[in-house]
């Protein structure tokens, strides 16, 4: 039985069966909860129905729970939904790694999102720059109308700022930006209604046009940090010395530090960790994806996301920084069942608390591709994995997976052709 004053170290999780695990959950979780995770993500067609359009049926993904993660000195369980085989794995390795470091550090900033307003149609820029920003308490009392809810829990407008844009393939134009605190959303549906509420009062200001209104994703006011320190001693494995696989991993962030093409890599190794997180808790990862890549480029060349080095005392320390733009309230986090049950099992009480672990496992699932990379390379440790969905797909059941997945690693054949001859042999009884 596993025990929940061990919190998120659940050592043997990965060899329980299924039952067993939910069983072990419900320290956690209530059996109403855990209906959630199974079948279907206690998403009926009904429901569906009413999230979209068009619903013909339901696309399910799998839902793994990474361990060990220690988020500001709170052990917490983290739900990740993907279709990657050793995303989950390494993710938990490495919290265990950086566990013995005091876990990670994640501090979020108000969260603060842009909404934009392009105003075109203006015979003088400067004078209609200048007499925005005259009144811009005006536009900021306007503004606090608008959800009179948000301003009750504390959000609501925060600024405003006017850039002008000096040229563009139309000429020039002014683009205003309403920053708005959002506190326990994503803030898409609010930014958008302010800012095509706000949009008549901007044009009588400026005589001008407001075409577009629109949140901006690239979230850079509301970032989020998370750094962690691994133990030098935690770093040996195989035949590794610690001080190899540490100058191993910060070699190849250098890499991707300078270089576009492997900085794309490096960034997407971070966003397996983020959108599980992300699509775990009903958030919208298209909106993360879309502000962590332009955060990525945002000094005009794109680049690594996070930083590895070592401390004083020759232990290795890794930082991420980014956008996060995710909610604990409203859209799907709402009316996704599993969704909901994923906030509870994190116990988090704000959005930032859930920005900070999903930056956290961000850094985490870096740490395990770099050091991966920097040292067996990545084919081993997915091979096992891989080859268990390629025996699933070659028509394997029950415990013929687990066999046919570790003959063909031991053959180093992990394709869909040998593995079809194998089920073919077993069932022939010529081979196996
Ligand atoms: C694969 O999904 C992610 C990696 O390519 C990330 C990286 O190269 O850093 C392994």
């Amino acid at each position: 039985m596993l025990d929940k004053r061990k919190g998120s170290r659940l050592p043997g999780f990965y060899n329980l069966s299924l039952e067993a695990r939910w069983k072990a959950l419900e320290d956690w979780l209530t059996a109403a909860d855990l209906e959630a995770f199974r079948e279907s993500a206690g998403l009926s067609l009904e429901g569906a129905d009413h999230m979209i359009e068009n619903v013909v049926g339901l696309h399910a993904l799998p839902l793994g729970l990474a361990l060990n993660f220690v988020v500001n000195g709170r052990d917490v369980l983290v739900p990740m939904a993907i279709e990657e085989p050793s995303v989950v794995a390494g993710a938990s390795f490495m919290a265990r790694l950086a566990r013995a470091g005091g876990g990670f550090t994640a501090q979020a900033t108000p969260p603060e999102m842009i909404g934009q307003m392009q105003v075109l149609d203006l015979a003088d820029l400067p004078a209609a720059r200048s007499a925005l920003l005259a009144q811009k308490e005006i536009l900021l009392g306007e503004a606090a109308g608008i959800d009179p809810l948000l301003q009750r829990l504390g959000g609501g407008p925060r600024d405003l700022e006017v850039r002008l844009i000096e040229t563009s393939p139309i000429g020039p134009f002014l683009v205003l930006h309403l920053i708005y605190d959002v506190r326990d959303a994503m803030g898409a549906n609010a930014v958008n209604t302010a800012v095509e509420r706000l949009a008549p009062r901007v044009e009588a200001i400026t005589g001008g046009r407001v075409h577009l209104r629109i949140l901006s994703n690239l979230a850079d006011r509301r970032l989020v940090s998370a750094r962690c320190t691994i133990p030098l001693s935690e770093l040996a494995f195989g035949g590794y010395s610690p001080e190899e696989v540490r100058d191993g991993i910060i070699a190849a962030w250098a890499f991707a530090a300078v270089d576009p093409y492997r900085a794309a890599t490096h960034n997407k190794g971070i966003m397996n960790g983020v959108d599980a997180v992300v699509i775990a808790t009903g958030n919208d990862w298209r909106a993360i994806e879309a502000g962590a890549h332009a955060f990525a480029a945002r000094d005009g060349r794109y680049t690594s996301l996070s930083t590895w080095s070592r401390d004083a005392d020759g232990n290795l320390t890794g930082a991420l920084e980014m956008p996060m733009a995710v909610g604990i309230v409203g859209g799907a986090t709402r009316v996704h069942p599993s969704a909901q049950v994923a906030l509870r099992l994190m116990g988090v009480r704000t959005a930032s608390e859930l920005a900070e672990i999903i930056v956290s496992v961000g850094l985490a699932q870096n740490l395990a591709a770099l050091r991966a990379l920097a040292t067996e390379g990545i084919q081993r440790g997915h091979m096992g994995l891989h080859a268990r969905q390629v025996a699933i797909a070659a028509g394997a059941q029950g415990e013929q997976i687990e066999r046919l997945a570790e003959q063909l690693v031991r053959e180093q054949l992990v394709r869909i052709d040998r593995a079809e001859e194998i089920l073919r042999s077993w069932q022939t009884g010529s081979e196996g």
